[in-house]
């Protein structure tokens, strides 16, 4: 099948819009490419160049190695699944998924042969004859599919084909379309802002902020080792806690490393202490996700961090306790539409009830670290140097408890850390590591 291939791909609309900003990637035959990214950041764009519906403004698109800026879009070989895909309302669903291969003159027969195929591989087989408005939407969308499918492109392109669905039927379509792709060994690029829907899917996840191209890998490494202060927060639920931290180097001994008014040791025979050790005096972010932490009796010693819980919040399977831990915590901002798995966006709803004035059980960010209301960029405060893409609050620290724990607001509670799970950035959000990617 086909390898796609951008270099150095950049577009800038008549307006002065940078969509996508010197972009490289590659995406091998047969592979399952994700685009990730919030709204905006330029997913659609890239995809629609490679289709070849937007022209390049520099920069050259590589369709199995051969330069395809001048190839109109029929003559690439590829198939484009959209949100809003459209169905032809008064053909049957058989005459919508066979309508590609009319067109290209496939006589009646073994064009029913193919449609029936396809069909069935998409549990749509007992619809053909039915009117798409006496569809689901995800039988609808299976048809869009199975109409993509049909002419067996070598290249298939998805733009967010599942959001318009519910969030079951989501689940379900995307372990359908994944299998499907695969078993057909056809390359796709797949755009999602939906990081549940790329760390399930995809072969490698390419993602995107801004135009800018910020990490590419497979599921595991982009979420194991991130490459940015971006990814990291985007990746992941609860979203990883991102703490401010001054590091000190006791040589041949450890890094301390001071998280407010508590201190970690990363030991000086782990590989990471000698990288981070360049920071000696200076402050990094440390990143430690919700897996990172064990909530453990008072007495335990070691590599712990203790704090009060300042609001639960149950899901069922789980609990979640923020802490106040004394610590700044650095936020990442325009994560844009990234869901967050609870579906409450409870900071939003924080801000809300302190904007009323009526705190009720959801705690205010009022300490003297807190600087959202300043315009970012223009305090003194601001550890991170890229003005408005980061800001400072008092830390809540995410922590998993068991569903419905018998503990409450106000209760002190003792953290063990997996030091081997904490990732360290630095003050332009890049990752701090040794002998990676
Ligand atoms: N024809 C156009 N003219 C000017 N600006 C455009 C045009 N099309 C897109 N843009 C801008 O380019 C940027 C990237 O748009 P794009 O549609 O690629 O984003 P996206 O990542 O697909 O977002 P979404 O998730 O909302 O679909 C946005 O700022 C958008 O407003
Ligand atoms: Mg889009």
């Amino acid at each position: 099948m086909a390898t796609v291939a951008l270099k150095d791909v950049t577009k800038v609309f008549p307006d002065g819009t940078v969509a996508v900003d010197r972009t490289n990637l590659d995406v091998a035959s047969g592979e399952f490419m994700v685009l990730l990214g919030p709204s905006g950041c330029g997913k659609s764009t890239m995809l629609r160049m490679i289709a070849g519906l937007e022209d390049p403004t520099s920069g050259a698109v590589l369709l199995d190695g051969e330069t395809a800026n001048d190839l109109p879009p029929r003559e690439r070989g590829v198939a484009m699944v959209f949100q809003d895909f459209a169905l032809y309302p008064h053909m049957s669903v058989g005459d919508n998924i066979g309508f590609p291969l009319k067109l290209s003159g496939v006589e009646p027969g073994p064009r029913a042969d193919q449609v029936g195929e396809v069909a069935s591989a998409l549990g749509i087989g007992d619809v053909l004859p039915r009117r798409p408005k006496q569809l689901s939407g995800g039988q609808r969308q299976r048809v869009a599919m199975g109409r993509a499918i049909v002419r067996r492109p070598r290249l298939f392109l998805m733009d967010e084909p599942l959001s318009n669905l519910d969030s079951g039927l989501r689940a379900e379509l995307r372990a359908e379309i994944s299998g499907l792709v695969h078993e057909m060994g056809v390359t796709t690029v797949y755009v999602t802002h939906d990081q549940a829907e790329a760390l399930t899917m995809a072969d490698r996840v390419a993602i995107m902020r801004k135009g800018v191209l910020q990490d590419v890998g497979t599921p595991t490494e982009v979420y194991g080792r991130p490459a940015t202060l971006y990814v990291a927060a985007f990746l992941g639920s609860p979203r990883m806690n991102l703490l401010e931290s001054q590091v000190y180097v006791h040589l041949d001994r450890h890094v301390a490393l001071h998280i407010g008014d508590q201190t970690l040791y990363l030991p000086w025979n782990d590989l990471r202490s000698r990288a981070v050790a360049h920071y000696h005096g200076e402050r990094i972010v440390v990143g430690m996700r919700a897996e990172a932490l064990t909530p453990v009796t008072p007495d335990t010693q070691g590599d712990v961090l203790r704090g009060r819980i300042r609001y639960l919040e149950h899901h069922g399977h789980e609990s979640l306790a923020f802490l106040d831990i004394g610590a700044t915590a650095i936020v990442v901002d325009e994560m844009g539409s990234a869901p967050i798995s609870s579906g409450i966006n409870t900071n939003g709803l924080r801000k809300f009830f302190s904007r009323l004035g009526t705190a009720g059980r959801v705690p205010q960010d009022t300490g003297p670290n807190d600087n959202r209301s300043t315009r970012p960029g223009t305090s003194a405060q601001h550890v991170l140097s890229e003005p408005g893409r980061h800001h400072r609050r008092p830390a809540e620290l995410a922590v998993r408890l068991a569903p419905y724990p018998a503990v409450t607001n106000g209760h002190p509670l003792t953290v063990s850390i997996r030091m081997d799970q904490l990732h360290f950035f630095d003050e332009r959000g890049q990752r701090i590591d040794v002998g990676w990617r």
